[in-house]
């Protein structure tokens, strides 16, 4: 193997009852169901049960489930005063991975998880409210996780078609294999650490521009183009100086990402309620010509449209603001990074790969001159 393949690509590091991605079908499967059959079918908090306990939750449980949740949000709100400058931070996923940083783990997994998916979604909603120079807003009880983060974030009433794309969304990114915050998060608790220390980490792997900083990026590429006749010229120009296309491509999808479409699908029924722009009619055109750009230039690989892209369409069009994208992802990967906590804490060991050594020193020693 040489230097520039070395990597964990391939190596099976962890069994796991939670996803699984199959790159070459473009199937996902969360603890037993497709993808597709969950989003716009059953909420955030329903998920999140399933994910933490391994069964969609019925009648008076789902109620239960979603009140823990509830209870993590109002935990969170109660900590605000005590985060310091941490939600003063310029970036969004700094000042979130900086206040999440601060919270103690009780050692009780199903508390911490409350806690920290709860504290997600309050810290991203304060953090937007106090750039806007406003106040944050105390979560309601009686709303599910995502149309209290809506209400969090505006303070007034949410509209439903809101609610229902945003719960799609979140329900959608919860979990996918062991993508690098995810592994970030198994690494940690193989240690023996504490949830909240791994939940930090997937914060500090999802932040990167290859991982979960990707949508914002997409935005600002929609932006650029502006109209539909300016695509072909304006991605040719970025793939001949060797640019990535935002939102495009994917380590183990050999096929559309099939996020992608379950959310294409989301911002179409938005986009039709009335309640969004119009923003995708240019975003097919942009996919369609960047994926004959990308197979041009790549023949070997198949480059695709990523979850990213259409998450960028559907966030904007639930009004989200594109800095809190990032977090927004963050509000529900964090549900899935405290699932693989468990499971690792419960069935895995230590994970310590190893790496090829390519220095010096096997075949030419070097020798230590004294300074003394
Ligand atoms: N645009 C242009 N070229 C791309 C590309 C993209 N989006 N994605 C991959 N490529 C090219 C690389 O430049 C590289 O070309 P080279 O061999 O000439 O240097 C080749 O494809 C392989 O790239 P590599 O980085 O090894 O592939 P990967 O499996 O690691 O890539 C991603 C996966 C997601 C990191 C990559 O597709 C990417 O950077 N996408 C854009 C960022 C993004 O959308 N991230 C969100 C992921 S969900």
């Amino acid at each position: 193997m040489s230097s520039t393949q070395a990597g964990l690509e391939g190596v099976v590091v962890a069994e796991t009852e939670l996803s699984d991605v199959d790159g070459d079908r473009g199937q996902l499967i969360v603890r037993g169901y497709e993808i597709e059959d969950l989003v716009g079918r059953v909420s955030f908090d329903d998920v999140c049960a399933l994910l933490w306990s391994g069964q969609l939750p019925e009648g008076a449980e789902r109620d239960r489930w979603s009140a823990g949740i509830a209870r993590g949000r109002c935990a969170a709100f109660e900590l605000l005063p005590s985060l310091g400058n941490a939600l003063t931070l310029p970036d969004g996923m700094d000042a979130l991975r900086a206040a999440i940083g601060l919270l103690s783990s009780t050692g009780d997994v199903s508390r911490d998880a409350n806690l920290v998916t709860g504290a997600c979604a309050v810290f991203a909603a304060a953090w937007a409210r106090r750039q806007r120079g406003q106040e944050p807003i105390a979560p309601d009880t009686s709303m599910t996780h995502a149309a209290d983060y809506l209400h969090m974030l505006s303070g007034g009433p949410v509209a439903s078609a809101r609610v229902e794309a945003l719960d799609a969304y979140l329900c959608c990114v919860v979990d996918h294999g062991l993508n690098a915050s995810t592994l970030a998060a198994r690494v940690v608790a193989s240690t023996g650490s504490d949830l909240v220390s791994a939940v930090v980490a997937g914060i500090g792997a999802l932040k990167g521009p290859l991982h979960g900083g990707a949508p914002g990026p997409v935005l600002d590429m929609l932006d650029d183009i502006g109209s539909p006749g300016r695509a072909r010229p304006w991605l040719a120009e970025q793939v001949a100086a060797g640019r990535r296309i935002m939102g495009m491509g994917h380590r183990i999808y050999r096929v559309r990402d099939p996020r992608a479409a379950a959310l294409e699908r989301e911002a179409a029924r938005l986009e039709a309620s009335g309640k969004a722009g119009e923003r995708l009619p240019l975003a097919r055109i942009v996919e369609r010509e960047a994926e004959a750009l990308l197979a041009e230039r790549h023949p070997e690989r198949k480059l695709r449209a990523n979850v990213e892209f259409y998450t960028a369409v559907l966030l904007e069009a639930i009004g989200i603001p594109r800095t809190l994208f990032s977090p927004t992802f963050a509000v529900s990967r964090v549900a899935g990074w405290c699932a693989h906590y468990d499971e690792q804490r419960r069935r895995g060991r230590l994970m310590r790969p190893l790496s090829t050594y390519v220095g010096p020193g096997r075949s030419t020693k070097y020798k230590v001159q004294s300074t003394k």
